[in-house]
């Protein structure tokens, strides 16, 4: 069964780089080129990260030398069917392609058109058994994409997956990524009491490059603050027990007079009591919370 949800790369790549490393060996080099803009995609997470696999382990057969592996993730729009360099079957839409491209033994033009077949394999006794690439190209044609590969004797090969995107808001609702996007990115204090919001907006930040300490209430975000800890913004939900965002805010001001804070809330008026202060009101877009946290670091 296929769970669809709505998937950010980064996260995605991050939490599976250390077991992509260890399967493809000391010999190849792993480049990954995921820019930050690149949209959620709706897909079985863990099914996309098994095709993903299973195409750097064709890749790191075909790069027995060694080699470099780059995984790409691009935002491509599709207006009409057909168009060049997309798979013939997709609709028109918006796109995820991700690229796994190798500079390994490349394939025959024979080898090639057979890739896809269900028990195709040239590896052997003991190599491959041949599901590989038919299984990664039933996965991606149920969550309603398809797949596009070149490849060139002695050159290398470039397997291409289309997966539709999912939209931004939902993907707000996405678990944190496991592992930390390691990036200079300033520190955010995010501080809400509602699990699956925190875990959102966390992941939401990571994605973007940011350092995230959670705090679960007002009382934990200050102890934080108190103990010194480097922080560059603070996040705060506006309803939560016990200390408000707002109780928050005014005591964060004492502690520290300059620290940017930016507020978060569900309410439509901006709540008495806080100046100097950004207001995000909810529902909101990924964009809209990087774009409030960008803005305040620049201006402070
Ligand atoms: N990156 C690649 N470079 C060169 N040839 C490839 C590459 N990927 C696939 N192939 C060719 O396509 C064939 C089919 O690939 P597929 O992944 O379906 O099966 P397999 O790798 O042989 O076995 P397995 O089921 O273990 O994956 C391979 O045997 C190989 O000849
Ligand atoms: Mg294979």
């Amino acid at each position: 069964m296929l769970t669809p949800k709505p998937a950010h790369m980064l996260p995605l790549i991050a939490g599976m780089r250390p077991l992509l490393e260890r399967t493809l060996g000391g010999l190849i080099r792993f480049d990954i080129d995921v820019p930050p803009g690149t949209a959620p995609v709706m897909v079985d997470p863990a099914r996309l990260e098994s095709a993903i696999l299973n195409l750097a382990i064709n890749a790191r057969d075909a790069m027995p030398q060694g080699g470099v592996l780059t995984l790409r993730a691009d935002n491509i729009a599709i207006r009409r069917q057909g168009e060049p360099g997309c798979p013939a079957e997709l609709a028109p839409g918006d796109y995820v392609a991700i690229s796994l491209t190798d500079t390994g033994i490349g394939m025959e033009e024979a080898t090639l058109a057979r890739a896809f077949e269900p028990f195709f394999t040239t590896k052997g006794v003991g190599g491959g058994s041949g599901p590989g690439l038919s299984m990664v190209y039933g996965m991606v044609a149920q969550s309603g994409g398809g797949v596009t590969i070149a490849s060139k004797v002695g050159k290398g090969t470039s397997v291409t997956i289309f997966i539709p995107r999912a939209s931004e808001a939902r993907a707000l609702t996405q678990e944190p990524p496991s592992e930390t996007i390691p990036g200079d990115g300033a520190v955010v204090l995010l501080v809400d009491d509602d699990l699956l919001v925190r875990a959102g907006a966390a992941a939401v930040l990571k994605m973007l490059g940011y350092q995230v300490i959670a705090a679960t209430s007002g009382l934990e975000a200050l102890k934080v603050l108190q103990e010194r800890m480097p922080v560059d913004v603070m996040i705060t939900d506006y309803a939560m027990p016990g200390m408000s965002g707002v109780a928050l805010i005014q005591e964060t001001r004492r502690l520290a007079p300059s620290l940017p804070v930016l507020l978060i809330t569900g309410y439509t008026d901006r709540p008495e009591g806080i100046e100097r202060c950004a207001v995000l009101h909810k529902p909101f877009k990924p964009q809209a919370l990087a774009e409030q946290i960008a803005t305040l670091l620049r201006v402070s």
